[in-house]
């Protein structure tokens, strides 16, 4: 292909152009970047989810039930696992941790337990192989406490040696002669050192690998998590805010308890900690079972996301602004709030573009003008009617490759008026052979994990979308994250478990990490545009004052010849490429094994001003050159 890249004619691109989008799903909060290591800590439960003492087991015949005591830990932690029996210098309990608990050297430990009854002396806290047996880490905390009220205690601890894998329980345990009677444990908690040593802080690794691709908004919480399953549970925010006493847990649609450990808070923390903007999902009336409040029944809500609004972004002198204040933290920049999710899905009775979407909207846009409002709906003229609304819609993409490498154009001929979030997307099947309709339909395949020729399909549909960037917001992969011992929905951009060395950054993470930290803040218009199989991006960034190209091939004969000059670049000017390449396009990365090649070279300009190179079939570039 040849062309070049104009100076002027360009439009300015979004400045958030990639982000992230989180929902608790997979365990990836609980179980994922939430560093806690006991599982089930507080027996979290409600009317969907029982509370169990599911991940303890007993140590030296002791006899483990769930107790309701009268004297509760708290009103919102009102279960907890009772202990009694038992014989022996060594009775107690020991947890699964989350599939398993990481044993690091290099990692100072800290825990605390909370006790109700009589326990007079030492409890042995200790960090082993559930197999072998090895013993990595032990601690013991002397303990004297009462029948009808509970004491906290603190623990902290660092493994003498690494484990191997993740195959280690967590025990706590005294001998026999120290209780007197049954005693009850409540809020057991461990973790590991956290990103930024954040208290209640989030999983090192994993946080890093989310840094690097140095996404600029964070669309939380997103996807089905927030809607609640059925009516009364939703994803409030005021009961994930506060002490860990007094986060009562939520019944996540995805078929288990969030502890809610990790609240709007610390989302926001995270967002900021990593550089990115919160983009806020408020609850709007809708469960997932479709049912939906009526006008009056949603004035509440509409309070509560004002409210919410106000605990991110209000400062001391208001009310939520002075409650997290309390909590420690100063405002949070907000630019966007989406109002629900996906409810041009869920909500049969057209009940949001009836009045929920214009309540919510109303009531927000009031209250906060330079708020941009995302319907959940991406047809954003079906929820806004006419002026004045003035909304943005939230497009979600699931698709095949071929189907993805076929929407390089999708946004071309989208308004400006009303600026998209991709708020979801992936390529989430194989291409299967004499099909290419709709994805879902009931039995669809699925792929395990993010495969090269998806990604690259991905990438076709991103550069279009950065072609559009005037039109864009900006795009988040979905879901992020898969505890590869448990999970939901496959495939998904990055997988753990509880040992660090396992965790596989996908094919797709590799292409995201490419094209986001390299930003065109203005794109230029090409003198040539071939819809495949090579396809384009390229403009200029005004801080670094260089000129860059992104490109992806996608299904052609062979290498495809690059060609191309920028105008105001001349004779000499040495860019700089970058390609990603995976040796076989069917492939995933897995455990150990990064697929993903990365090759770089510098390419001069010739005489006439044109850099020459050649992409291979399945790859995803970038090229960038200073101006000279
Ligand atoms: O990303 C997984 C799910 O896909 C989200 O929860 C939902 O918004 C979408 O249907």
């Amino acid at each position: 292909v040849t062309f070049t890249v104009k100076s002027t004619d360009g439009n300015a691109t979004s400045p958030y152009a990639y982000g992230l989008m989180f929902e608790d799903i997979n365990n990836s909060g609980d179980g994922g970047v939430y560093a806690e290591l006991i599982q089930n800590r507080a027996f979290q439960g409600d009317g969907i989810y029982n509370k169990s003492i599911t991940y303890w087991h007993s140590v030296g015949g002791t006899a483990l039930s769930l107790a309701n005591l009268s004297t509760p830990l708290s009103a919102e932690l009102t279960s907890s696992l009772q202990v009694s029996g038992g014989s022996g210098k060594k009775v107690g309990v020991y947890n699964d941790g989350f599939w398993g608990f990481p044993a690091v050297a290099a990692w100072e430990y800290q825990g605390s337990f909370y006790v109700e009854g009589s326990l007079t002396g030492n409890v042995t806290v200790q960090l082993a192989g559930n197999y072998s047996k090895t013993l990595y880490a032990e601690t013991s905390v002397a303990v004297a406490s009462k029948a009808g009220a509970w004491t906290q205690y603190k623990y902290s601890f660092k493994p003498t040696h690494d484990a191997p894998n993740a195959n280690n329980t967590l025990s706590f345990t005294w001998d026999a002669s120290a209780a007197k009677g049954a005693v009850n444990f409540n809020l057991l908690s461990l973790f590991p050192p956290t990103y930024k040593n954040r208290p209640n802080g989030n999983r090192m690794d994993l946080m890093e690998a989310m840094a690097d691709l140095k996404p600029s908004f964070f669309r939380a919480p997103g996807g089905n998590n927030i809607e609640g399953s059925k009516a009364p549970y939703w994803w409030n925010w005021t009961q994930t805010l506060g002490p860990l006493e007094h986060r009562a847990g939520f019944p996540g649609t995805w078929g288990y308890e969030n502890t809610d450990g990790l609240g709007l808070l610390e989302y926001a923390i995270w967002a900021d900690d990593i550089g990115m903007e919160l983009l806020l999902g408020i609850w709007d009336g809708l469960y997932l079972d479709g049912t939906t409040l009526t006008l009056a029944e949603l004035q509440p809500y509409i309070q509560s996301a004002l409210d919410e609004i106000e605990f991110l972004t209000g400062d001391a002198s208001t009310t939520w602004g002075a409650y997290r204040e309390s909590l420690g933290h100063g405002p949070f920049p907000l630019n966007f709030v989406e109002i629900g999710n996906e409810d041009s899905l869920s909500d049969k009775n057209r009940t949001y573009p009836a009045y929920r979407f214009k309540a919510f909207y109303d009531a927000i846009s009031a209250k906060y003008p330079d708020l941009t409002l995302i319907s959940s709906y991406y047809d954003v003229d079906e929820t806004t009617g006419q002026p004045p609304y003035n909304a943005s819609g939230d497009f979600h993409e699931y698709a095949t490759p071929v189907q993805m490498s076929q929407q390089f154009g999708y946004f071309d001929n989208y308004t400006s008026e009303h600026p998209l979030l991709i708020g979801e997307w992936a390529v989430i099947d194989y291409n299967i052979p004499g099909f290419n309709g709709p994805v879902w339909y009931a039995g669809a395949p699925r792929a395990y994990f993010p495969f090269w020729y998806g990604s690259v399909a991905e990438a076709v549909f991103l550069l279009g979308a950065e072609r559009n960037s005037d039109k864009i917001i900006g795009a988040a992969y979905a879901p992020g994250f898969m505890n590869l011992n448990k999970w939901e929905w496959i495939p998904d951009n990055i997988a753990y478990d509880a040992y660090p060395g396992n965790t596989i950054l996908s094919t797709s993470y590799y292409v995201i990490k490419l094209l986001a930290n390299t930003r065109i803040t203005e794109n230029l218009p090409t003198t040539e545009a071939q819809l495949g199989p090579a396809f384009w991006v390229a403009g200029r960034n005004d801080k670094t004052g260089s000129h860059i190209l992104k490109a992806a091939v996608y299904n052609s004969t062979g290498n495809v010849p690059f060609s191309f000059n920028f105008e105001g670049v001349g004779a000499g000017a040495v860019g700089q490429l970058t390609y990603l390449t995976a040796q076989n396009m069917n492939a995933s990365s897995t455990i150990g094994n990064n697929i993903v090649q990365t090759h770089t070279q510098s390419v001069r300009a010739n005489r006439n001003g044109y850099f020459n190179f050649a992409l291979p079939d399945y790859s995803v570039a970038v090229f960038e050159v200073d101006a000279n």
